[in-house]
């Protein structure tokens, strides 16, 4: 571990020399300029932003504002804490139009043109439609304003370079592994892109390589003890689950209850997801996720 600590440093140093490059590096495509002008639907919107978790790692558990912030996320290089996401105009994004919006929530990058740290699960957001982003929208208009000031990252240098973010982007930064496969059902299409996309499972139950980035080739959903503070996750591809004697309809039933088939529940940050999220999920959907999860690709 130790070596592989040192490994991380040269790469870091490497980094830092390379930033200044890098600070000049374009990053990002603006959005389609029809986006303003499409109907967003806010129940959608409140739906997906469960389904995605926004709502969950953007409100402070203890007795924060819906949507105000201030979540930390422990990483091995710093902490971040999730920003004010309210109407606020000053504190939250109150004077942000959908266009900035659709650029931070799909690609990850700022108004000011700055990348976001991947802590903000975005990678996992690059393939929602434009009708998603103005339901999203539509449903944070919703949210009251609200003066909770968001906390600056707390990262060790070089992570604290946000320009070192572009190289962190072009090594590791992948679509999200949505694509519909003709051969199955609607259903398992339904549930890929949840569970591959929105709803981010692969966040904490991919193995991450010392960078954090995830080992999509090797180790997809092999789980991760990397989590935010230090957690595991186990694994979850078709064999494991098979394994853990899991089958379509227990898998189902703990993502709404949080109960698993021994009957004990999720504990941890799994807890939370079933809490804050899949709990609000419509039985569906649920079915769907535990259809893909139960028979997914080699
Ligand atoms: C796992 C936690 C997590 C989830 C899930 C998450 N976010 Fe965030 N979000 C963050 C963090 C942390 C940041 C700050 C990143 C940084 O400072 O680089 C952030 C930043 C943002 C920003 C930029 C705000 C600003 O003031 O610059 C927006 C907009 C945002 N998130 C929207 C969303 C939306 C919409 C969703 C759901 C589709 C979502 N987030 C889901 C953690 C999360
Ligand atoms: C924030 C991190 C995180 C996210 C996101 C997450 N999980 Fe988990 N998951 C965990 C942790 C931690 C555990 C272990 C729970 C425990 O200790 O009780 C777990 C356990 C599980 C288990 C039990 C596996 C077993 O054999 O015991 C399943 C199934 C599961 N998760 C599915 C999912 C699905 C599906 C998603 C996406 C909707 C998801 N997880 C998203 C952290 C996460």
């Amino acid at each position: 571990m130790r070596r592989l600590w040192k490994g991380a440093g040269a790469i870091a140093a490497a980094v830092a020399v390379g930033l200044g490059a890098v600070y000049a590096w374009p990053i990002g495509t603006p959005p389609p300029d029809t986006l303003a002008s499409l109907d967003g639907d806010v129940g959608n919107g409140a739906y997906l932003a469960r389904a995605a978790g926004c709502i969950a790692c953007h409100t402070n558990p203890e007795g924060g504002a819906p949507l105000a912030g201030g979540v930390p996320l422990a990483t091995p290089f710093g902490t971040l804490y999730s920003p004010n996401l309210t109407t606020d105009p000053d504190y939250g994004i109150g004077d942000w139009s959908i266009d900035d919006f659709a650029v931070a929530v799909r690609q990850g990058i700022s108004p000011e043109g700055e990348p976001y740290y991947p802590a903000f699960t975005y990678p996992f957001y690059a393939d929602l439609s434009d009708q998603d982003i103005a339901d999203l929208w539509a449903a944070f208009q919703t949210v009251p304003p609200n003066e909770t000031p968001s906390i600056v990252a707390d990262m060790t240098f070089p992570f604290d370079q946000r320009a070192a973010l572009k190289v962190w982007r072009a090594l590791y930064q992948y679509d999200p592994l949505t694509e519909p496969v003709e051969a199955q059902s609607e259903d398992w299409n339904r549930g890929k892109w949840l569970v591959e996309g929105v709803s981010h499972c692969a966040a904490c139950h991919t193995t991450r390589n010392i960078l954090g980035g995830r080992m999509i080739e090797t180790a997809k959903f092999a789980g991760s003890d990397m989590l935010p503070g230090g957690g595991n996750a186990p694994p979850i591809d078709t064999a494991s689950l098979l394994d853990g004697g899991w089958d379509v309809e227990s898998l189902a039933y703990a993502l709404k209850t949080g109960i698993t088939p021994e009957g004990d529940a999720f504990g941890n940050a799994m807890g939370e997801v079933v809490l804050y999220g899949t709990q609000y999920l419509t039985v569906d959907d649920l079915t769907a996720m535990a259809t893909y999860l139960m028979d997914q690709p080699e």
